[in-house]
This record gives C-alpha cells, sequence and structure tokens, in this order.
C-alpha cells in the first residue's frame, strides 16, 4: 500500500509545481497587463490548490503508513539527526504552512472585489507558498535525504 502511495506522491509532484507556476504566471501577466480575473484565471487557481490539497493528504497517509509520526516523541534524537528531522519534522510542517499560505491567497483572491486585488493576491499568497514547496522537496542533489525524480 505504502508503495502505491509513494509512487502517487512522487509524480503528483509534478503536477503541484506545473499548477502552481501556471498560476504564478497567470496572475503575474494579469496583474501587469491589468486584464480582468477571467474563468481562467479562476480554472488556474482551482487546479493549484486542488493537486496541493490531494498531495497533502496522501503525505499524510504516507506519513502514517511509514511510522515517521511514531518517532515524535523521541524530540532529542530527532533535532541531532538531519535526515530523521527533514522527513520528520520539516518536510511535513514546511508543506502545511505553504498549503495554508496557498489557500490564504485562495481565500483572499476570492473575496476581493477588484480583479487588480484578486491578481495580486493569487500573485503573493501562490509564488510564496511555491516558493516553500520547492525548498521542501528532497531533490536528487539534496545528499541524504535526496529522492529521484520520477518514482
Ligand atoms: C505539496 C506538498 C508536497 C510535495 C510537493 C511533496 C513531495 C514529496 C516528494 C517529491 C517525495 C519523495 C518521493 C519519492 O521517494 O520519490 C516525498 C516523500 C514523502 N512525503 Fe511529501 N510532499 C508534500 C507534502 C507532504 C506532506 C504534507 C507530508 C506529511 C504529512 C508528506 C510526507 C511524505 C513522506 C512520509 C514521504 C516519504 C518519506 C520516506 O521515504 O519514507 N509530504 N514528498
Amino acid at each position: 500500500m505504502d508503495n502505491i502511495l509513494i509512487n502517487v506522491h512522487s509524480i503528483l509532484r509534478w503536477a503541484v509545481l506545473l499548477f502552481g507556476l501556471y498560476a504564478v504566471t497567470k496572475s503575474a501577466s494579469g496583474l501587469l497587463s491589468k486584464q480582468s480575473y477571467s474563468p481562467s484565471d479562476n480554472l488556474s487557481a482551482t487546479l493549484f490548490v486542488a493537486s496541493v490539497h490531494l498531495q497533502i493528504l496522501i503525505g499524510l497517509l504516507l506519513y502514517i503508513a511509514r511510522g515517521w509520526g511514531n518517532k515524535l516523541g523521541k524530540m532529542t534524537e530527532i533535532m541531532g539527526d538531519s535526515s530523521l528531522r527533514f522527513w520528520t519534522v520539516e518536510h511535513i510542517f514546511g508543506m502545511l504552512i505553504a498549503a495554508i499560505l496557498i489557500q490564504v491567497g485562495r481565500t483572499k483572491s476570492k473575496k476581493a472585489n477588484h480583479d487588480a486585488k484578486k491578481h495580486r493576491f493569487s500573485l503573493v499568497f501562490f509564488t510564496l507558498g511555491l516558493l516553500l514547496i520547492i525548498a521542501m522537496i528532497p531533490w536528487p542533489f539534496r545528499g541524504e535525504i535526496s529522492r529521484s525524480l520520477w518514482p
């Protein structure tokens, strides 16, 4: 079971990154060229938020299935081991904060009463969330926490 989850989690990272890049680009061009907030802007934001939510859900299941949460009692051991610390604390909390930023941006953008504000909220919060996601991915160059680019 956890094999399926890790493969889906690994592949879905690319959907999150592509939808994130698409939503950020659309909000930047919408803001700079003073365009109205169109249905395609709404779609790009929805795809980004939905892919992040799904990735978080699969991540939480993986976290439980792989027993990372059981190690939380041993905080001194965790904090002294960079790999253990990354998987037990940094990856999960970094990604959760990114998801919160993205959700806040989406809510503020939806509630804004001017199109420029809608684009600006999306641009600022989606960019911050996306950068945090990129920083928390275990890329192949990241030493002992590294994972491959594809399952
Ligand atoms: C947008 C959010 C996220 C992205 C882009 C992401 C990305 C990744 C990637 C690329 C891997 C490596 C997959 C591989 O081995 O090929 C991974 C592993 C993992 N992620 Fe995430 N992740 C996200 C959120 C989360 C969250 C919120 C959790 C926990 C609640 C989580 C838990 C895990 C676990 C447990 C592993 C496997 C670690 C192991 O090897 O045992 N992820 N993640």
